[in-house]
Order: structure tokens, then sequence, then C-alpha cells
């Protein structure tokens, strides 16, 4: 993971990488560096932790120059200190670096054979040691760095800057993403269009196996084979006004607020004119060409996936597998001929994801991508990108982008149930009429947030909480679970409601709440049921259910939270919002640090 900028600026470059850094961090907040060239000379800073610790250093110990390089690590080997900081550094070679180098060891034996010596614990020192003794041999920086990358195994964007070279840096990519952007005088590089947003929005996305040299004039750009290549200049629209907390104390608070208005634009985006009709981007898919669906994703996005099962078996009657992407991409299942394939992801960057996208590739009749990140490396190696338009979500904790991957999901099950003949015109479009009034409930959901608090003053006591959910409000358990133990820190499972008595039911007692997410569906009595077993043995149930749930439901929960009523199709976006709030409600009552979870990064771009 980590993040990586680079600077060939006209004025000071430490507040401007700062900057960059900062819209990086969502990639690791391990620790943080900045290198540059001071005076003709190389001279570097780090620290241990947030950014913010960085900041402080340079305020005491600032650093000077034009041109300059940073980080922000999520570490992978070697924990996190300011030894193993980067930007890492031999001689007169500084050196950034996002991603593994798999064969770090017997790269690094080899050199210690030779007599160089090792300071940190990382796989990254081995790159500018090994640049820099390319360069003690005679070779010049460009042709030692170029070189030291066909050494390189495993996954890689680097940043190199160079002692006396006050207008060059020298980029790379394999695997992992890399951005160059242009200014006027002015070149950066980045780990994303995100991290150069305020510098620059024309930007060159480096392919698999280029690199590039980086100077004030513009940058070259070579292939894996070392011919000179042509990459497209872009200009990428950023909304900077997203990236503030607009009044709310956490990003994740208002990233949950924020959701009636992305859903909402998440809608808009594929639902035309009145009775709606569902328009898919450029050409679209004919959901009739095929006889089976993959979908492959990790953590919340592949929560989503299994709602999406749910909602498309039953809906347009096509069968679909859903795995976890780390899974999937080693146990290389086979594709049948007239097979979809769709990975989802936020960033659109998961390597894990990416992996399992390119297994499929040229296996699967068609690859679709459903991406927060447009220009991310999932959308770009698809056949067909369904951006979820939920803007850049900052808070580790995927909310927004959960509610848009299920909306932009919802639509395409009804796209393929109304082409493959699985239901009548009108009912889809009686389905879509309710989604547009989909934003206007959840900003009713929304409501509940005070009732949510006070019961998570509670929750914030318990060791461990169950999450129960039926139907397609399963998988929205799991995530529920999820989101509880990534940012308070409290273990959490998600079960099927009916899967309770085959185990898990051995954990209840009075010291474990049961959250149970039930709304008045078709599957609500078997639910009732089992949530009745739960209460039988002292279990404290908060039910989450809607009026008419909460009256049949009866006596004997601990909290009933009621919801607004939803037709059962749109219930576990819907019901999303509450699992949400009890998370963050309860992570705040812990007092964790609920937008940067501890081990966790938004991206998980290594795996
Ligand atoms: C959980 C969370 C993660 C991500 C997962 C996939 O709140 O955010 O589980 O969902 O790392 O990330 P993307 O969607 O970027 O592929």
């Amino acid at each position: 993971m980590c993040g990586i900028v680079g600077v060939l600026g006209t004025h000071e470059v430490s507040p401007i990488i700062v900057e960059a850094l900062k819209r990086l961090e969502y990639r690791g907040y391990d620790s943080a560096g900045i290198a540059t060239i001071n005076d003709g000379h190389l001279d570097r800073r780090r620290a241990v932790g947030k950014l913010i610790n960085l900041s402080d250093l340079l305020v005491h110990d600032p650093l000077p120059g034009k041109s300059g390089i940073g980080h922000t690590r999520w570490a992978t080997h070697g924990a996190p200190s300011v030894t193993n900081a980067h930007p890492h550094r031999a001689g007169s070679v500084a050196m950034v670096h996002n991603g593994i180098i798999e064969n770090f060891r017997e790269l690094r034996d080899d050199l210690i054979a030779k007599g160089v010596v090792f300071e940190t614990e990382t796989d990254s020192e081995i790159v500018p040691k090994l640049t820099q003794h390319l360069m003690d041999g005679g070779m010049g920086p460009i042709e030692a760095a170029t070189k030291t990358l066909s050494y390189l195994e495993g996954a890689f964007a680097l940043c190199f800057l160079f002692d006396g070279e006050d207008d060059l840096i020298f980029a790379a990519r394999k695997g992992s993403p890399l951005a160059i952007g242009h200014g006027e005088g002015e070149m950066f590089v980045g780990s994303d269009a995100i991290a150069l947003a305020p510098m620059t929005d024309k930007i060159t996305y480096l392919e698999e196996g280029d690199s590039a040299v980086v100077t004030r004039a513009g940058v070259q750009i070579f292939d894996s084979s070392g011919r000179l290549a042509n990459r497209p200049v872009k200009a990428i629209k950023m909304d900077n006004a997203r990236v503030e907390k607009a009044g709310h104390k956490h990003f994740m608070a208002k990233e949950i607020a924020e959701q009636p208005v992305v859903m909402g634009d998440a809608i808009t985006h594929y639902l035309k004119g009145a009775p709606p009709q569902i328009a898919l981007p450029d050409a679209g898919l004919d959901l009739t060409a095929f006889d089976r669906v993959t979908m492959v994703a990790c953590g919340t996005a592949h929560l989503a996936c299994l709602t999406a099962k749910y909602w498309l078996e039953r809906l347009s009657g096509l069968p679909v597998e859903v795995d976890v992407a780390s899974e999937f991409r080693y146990r290389e299942p086979p594709i049948p001929a007239r097979t979809l394939a769709i990975f989802v992801s936020q960033s659109g960057e998961t390597a894990d994801t990416l992996a399992a996208l390119r297994f499929c590739q040229g296996k699967a009749d068609k690859i679709v991508a459903v991406v927060n990140v447009p220009e991310s490396s999932i959308a770009r190696e698809s056949d067909l990108v369904l951006p979820i338009h939920a803007g850049i979500e900052i808070g580790v904790a995927s909310t927004k982008a959960f509610t848009c991957q299920l909306s932009v999901l919802v639509m395409l099950a009804l796209k393929a149930a109304l082409e493959r003949g699985h239901m009548p015109v009108e009912a889809v479009q009686t389905h879509l009429t309710t989604l547009r009034s989909l934003p206007g409930m959840m900003n009713a959901a929304l409501t509940l947030s005070d009732d949510i608090q006070a019961i998570a003053t509670k929750l914030a006591e318990a060791r461990d909480v169950l999450f129960l959910g039926r139907g397609p409000m399963y998988p929205l358990a799991l995530e529920g679970a999820l989101k509880l133990k990534e940012i308070s820190y409290i273990h959490a499972e998600g079960y099927a409601s009916g899967e309770l008595k085959h185990g898990p039911i051995a954990l209840v007692d009075k010291q474990v709440p049961v959250i149970v997410m039930a709304p008045r569906d078709a599957l609500f009595d078997k639910t009732v049921s089992n949530m009745q077993e739960v209460m039988a043995r002292g279990g404290k149930v908060v039910l989450i259910t809607d009026s008419d749930g909460a009256r049949l439901a009866g006596d004997g929960t601990w909290k009933t939270l009621i919801m607004p009523m939803v037709p059962d199709l749109f219930a576990p976006i819907l019901y999303a919002v509450p699992a949400q709030l009890l998370a963050y409600h309860t992570a705040v009552a812990k007092g964790t640090d609920v937008d940067q979870p501890r081990n966790l990064a938004k991206s998980v771009t290594v795996e």
C-alpha cells in the first residue's frame, strides 16, 4: 500500500509534498518521510506515525529544496520506525516504494556478499542500494535505476531522486499504480490523481512495466522493453470540496451523512426518463449473452457482491458465484463459456481483485468493473466500467461506496431481469421508481443517529457482538460485523440467522449483544424465531426493523430501532445506514481513531 509522491517544482516543495501525502494517507499511516535536493544535495526527514508527526518535525527542522519525493507507509516488512521509514537512501540515491519486492532477500544477500551494508528491515531498501551499487560500477543515475528494475520481482511503484540532480526524478511501475502530473514548468509524480489534484489536472498514467524520466521540461516514458512509449495526457476532473470534513467530526460521519446525495447521483447517472429506463455507459451490456456470473472483490465490496448474488439469481435467474479475490486468484477456477465476470472495488486498485481480473482476461466473455475511481487500474483493464459515483471516500471504513455499489448492482440485476424476460417491464419500472425515492428514505434512516448513539454507549462495553440476518440481510449482517470490528476493535461476527443454532449460539449470554437486522419481509417470522432463541438464552437483542416488524416481534428485545418501510428489494441498502451508525458511534464512544483505525489502510495494493 503506501502512497508516493514526487515534485520538480518552482517553489519550496516540502509543503507541497506534505499536502499531497495528506491526500494519500488513506494508503497507510505508519510513518512518513520526505527527501529533497537542498542546495544541490540530498537531505531527508522521516517520522513514525501519522503525517502530522512529519509536519511537526518539519516546523522545527525544515527541509528546503525545489525538488523532492515523499512517502506515507503501511508497513509490510519491518515495524513502523524511523529507520524503516521511506525515503530510503544509499549514497547519492533516495527512493520511495509502494509494493513488495519479493526477491529482496536473495538480492540483499548478494550485495552483502559484495560488502554492501543494510540498515533497515524492509524489502524496499534493496532498491536504492542496488542502484547505488550499479552507479559505483560506473553507470549514470538513469541507466543504474533502469538496470535495477530488471532485477526486481514483485510489485512496485518507485520514485528516485539523486544527489546533485535538481531536475530529475526517475519513476517506474509494475503492479502498483503511478501517475505523472504535468504543470507549467513543474512536473509531478503520484500514486494517484487524487494526490496531485491541487497541483494539476493533467495526468498521464504509467502502464504496466513503464519507467519514466521526469524533468521540469516534461516526461519521457519507456515501455517494459525500453522503447519510447507514447502515453496520453488526460484531463482529470477532481472534486476538491469532497475532501473536506464539511463540519463533521470525522470523514466517516460525513460520508455516512452524504449517502442520500451520492446515492441520488449514482441513481441519476443510470436511470433516465419517466417511466425510468436503465442506461449503462458506453456500448452497454447484452445480459442475454451470459449463462452465469462470477463476482470477485475484497472486504466490504465482497459483501456487496454477496448481496447482489441474491438479487441477480432471484430477479434474473442467472446463477452467480461470489469469491473473495485473494482465494479466487490462486484457486484458478474454471471459467466456462458465456461467463460475465464482475469485479467490485471502491479504489479500483486492490491488488488481489486486480490479479483476479487479470486471471479472467481472455477467459470470461466480458469483464465489468464496478468502481468508484474510473481512472483506476481495475477500471482501465475492464471491458466495461460502471462507476458508482460515490465521490472520494476518505474514511478507511467503506460506507457510501458500499451503498452506491449496491445501488448500481441492484440496477444491473433489474436490467438482467428485464432483458432475460424474468420480470414484466411494469414490475421493473415500479422497482426503479421506488429506487428513485430511496435517498429520501435514507434521510429518514439517518434521523435514528441519536437513538443509535445511545445504544452505542452500551455496545462499547461489549467484548463480542453478533449480527444476524436472513436472505439478502445476511451479507449485511456480515457487513455490520466487519464495520464494528474494524473501527471499534470489538470482536464481532455476522451469521445467517438460521445458522446460529448450528454452533454460534453457544456464544450467547447476558454479555453478548445480538444485532438482528429484520425488515418485515417474507423471511421475517423465521428471523424472529431465531431472535427468540437468542433471548431465551439471555442474549441482549437490538432489533432493527420497521413499524410492522416491531409490532409483530413482540416484547423482550433490549432495544428496537424502527426504520422507514422499504420494499424488500432495497432493504439491504437502507439497513446499511444503522449498521454503519452503530459502528461509528461505538468507535467514537471507545475513543478509537475512526477514520484511520489501527493496522488498516484504505487501499490494499499489496497481496
Ligand atoms: C471495509 C473496507 C475494506 C474494503 C476492501 C476492498 O470497510 O473498506 O474491506 O472494502 O479493502 O477495497 P476496494 O473496494 O477498494 O477494493
